[in-house]
């Protein structure tokens, strides 16, 4: 006679959900005939965090498809100390599709928060403010300086130009004086608690979020 079934007191195995999409359904012969799929993904599958449009296409296709339709602002960012938020930054200026990412100060940056977007996005880098600021003006661009101090506008009350550069302070010092002379406004995220601030990649994401409501 078989024993009964006992309840099992051992922790249930966390199921194993599959991320993306297998192999082009229908095998080879199936596979679209058009330049920007990648024949590795229609044969294994494409597990990478992409939007739907862009399933089993190669990355070349997919930056030459983003760059048609970049939005007008720009994102930059200081980096003397190499904040850990610049990753996270990335991946969002590529998810609300920023025109290009400008780190200002030391060249390397964690990479590790931009989860593989910094492929997607063009990464430029400034040695100093000031040679970020020459570039931006060459490019007609104002620098919004977003940061909460003296003087600052409230986000839902600034201007945020179609054309224009979002620049962020790091953790800790935030914006550096240099940095807030070189920008034509400053605006502030109201917040409600007992914070004085924000982290500087949930800010960006924040302000990106505003600028395409407005514009995209
Ligand atoms: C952690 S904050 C530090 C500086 C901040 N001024 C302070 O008084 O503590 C780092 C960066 O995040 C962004 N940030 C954080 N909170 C913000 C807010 N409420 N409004 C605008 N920017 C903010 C700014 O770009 C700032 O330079």
């Amino acid at each position: 006679m078989t024993p009964p079934e006992q309840p099992s007191h051992a922790e249930p195995a966390e199921p194993v959900l599959p991320v993306g999409v297998g192999p082009w359904p229908g095998g080879r012969e199936e596979w679209p005939d058009d330049p920007r799929y990648d024949p590795e993904l229609l044969a294994d599958g494409d597990r990478r965090n992409v939007v739907d449009r862009y399933r089993y296409w190669t990355m070349d296709a997919i930056v030459a498809d983003l760059d048609e339709r970049r939005h007008g602002f720009h994102v930059a960012i200081e980096n003397w100390q190499h904040d850990m938020n610049i990753g996270s930054i990335v991946r969002s200026a590529n998810a609300f599709l920023a025109a290009e990412v400008h780190i200002i100060g030391k060249r390397r940056w964690n990479r590790r928060g931009a989860m593989v977007t910094d492929r997607y996005q063009h990464v430029r880098h400034h040695e100093t403010v000031e040679a970020f600021a020459e570039w931006a003006a060459a490019a007609s661009l104002p620098i919004i300086a977003i940061d909460n101090v003296e003087g600052s506008v409230a986000l839902p009350a600034a201007d945020l130009p179609e054309a224009c550069v979002l620049l962020f302070g790091q953790e800790g010092p935030g914006l550096s004086p240099d940095a807030l002379a070189a920008a034509s406004a400053t605006v502030e995220i109201e917040q409600y608690g007992s914070t004085r601030s924000i982290n500087a990649s949930a800010a960006a994401a924040v302000v990106m979020y505003e600028w395409c409501r407005r514009w995209a």
